[in-house]
């Protein structure tokens, strides 16, 4: 394996010659180190089949099956499948997944590590994601801001962004949102928390899935700090210039893997979309999710 680290852009790096047929365990453990050192890291040159990509996951650690079935690879349910293009008439997975800045399963009680997008079809123009770091923008932000998310929780709910199934046609809305409530009640996590590999703290607050803070005793907070911290990170900017902001590019056979803990990320899509299908394989490592996780 040779790693090309990138110089040109904020994070990320790049591995040539990586073989799954052929690598070591110890080389699993260097693409884990890489992608907790630069966040974002591009697998050159790969040719995998689902099989495969699965096969990946798993020498990187435990797969996190999707709850949702629609977004299930018909073959393989490990694989989430965003896809705009229809097979034999019929549409696979989900097409304009998270269009929305987030970090994947930060509504769920036990968030994963790692995220692999293997991307299938690519689209001429248009391409890419973005992505912002989340260790990176705690540390930018304003001294008060920081004072005033010390100790305190943030709730998560995928309520604001869940997708309706075809099944949910007719359904009133009440009774969508209530078995959102009851699969996947809000959650709550420290609203930063330190990395549990690099010990950097990351802000752990998103414009999809974030709805309110709370303090140690389970007061809610000023409801403007949410805002305020969304504003502040660079995910109120629809221009996506805000200097926090990276687009990930990638090429045929590339398969990113990033640090689903300090990243958050929004698909980029067009008004006019041009066939784009992508395969997600979602892992747990071997670390806590974040220090002190799970104590009471
Ligand atoms: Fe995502």
């Amino acid at each position: 394996m040779r790693i090309e680290v990138e110089t040109t852009q904020a994070m990320g790096a790049r591995i040539h010659d990586f073989d799954l047929h052929t690598a070591a365990d110890d080389d699993f453990a260097q693409i884990k180190k890489h992608v907790y050192a630069h966040k974002i890291v591009a697998l050159k040159d790969q040719q995998l089949s689902s099989a495969e990509f699965i096969e990946l996951g798993r020498r990187l650690g435990e797969i996190d099956v999707y709850y949702e079935p629609m977004y299930h690879h018909p073959e393989h349910r490990e694989i989430f499948v965003s896809s705009n293009v229809p097979k034999d008439g019929k549409q696979v997975g989900v097409p304009k997944t998270g269009k929305f800045w987030h970090a994947d399963y930060q509504f769920m009680p036990r968030p994963f590590g790692l995220t692999l997008i293997y991307p299938q079809v690519i689209p001429r123009e248009n391409r890419g994601t973005y992505f912002i770091d989340m260790g990176k923008a705690y540390q930018n932000l304003p001294e008060e801001l920081k004072q005033a998310i010390a100790g305190t929780r943030a709730e998560q709910s995928p309520r604001r962004y869940f997708k309706i199934r075809p099944s949910d046609v007719y359904r009133p809305v009440s009774e969508l949102l209530d078995e959102i409530e009851q699969k996947t009640p809000a959650v709550k996590h420290p609203t930063a928390f330190v990395h549990p590999v690099t010990g950097e703290t990351v802000l752990y607050v998103s414009e999809g899935f974030t709805c309110a803070l709370e303090d140690e005793q389970g007061n809610r907070l000023d409801e403007k700090l949410v805002p305020q911290l969304l504003e502040a990170t660079g995910q109120l900017d629809m221009t996506f210039e805000h200097p926090n902001i990276h687009l990930q590019t990638y090429e045929e056979g590339d398969l990113l893997i990033w640090d689903n803990r300090s990243l958050i990320h929004r698909a980029l899509h067009t008004t006019t979309p041009e066939p784009t299908v992508s395969h997600r394989v979602t892992v747990h490592d071997e670390f806590p999710f974040y220090e002190g996780f799970g104590a009471a």
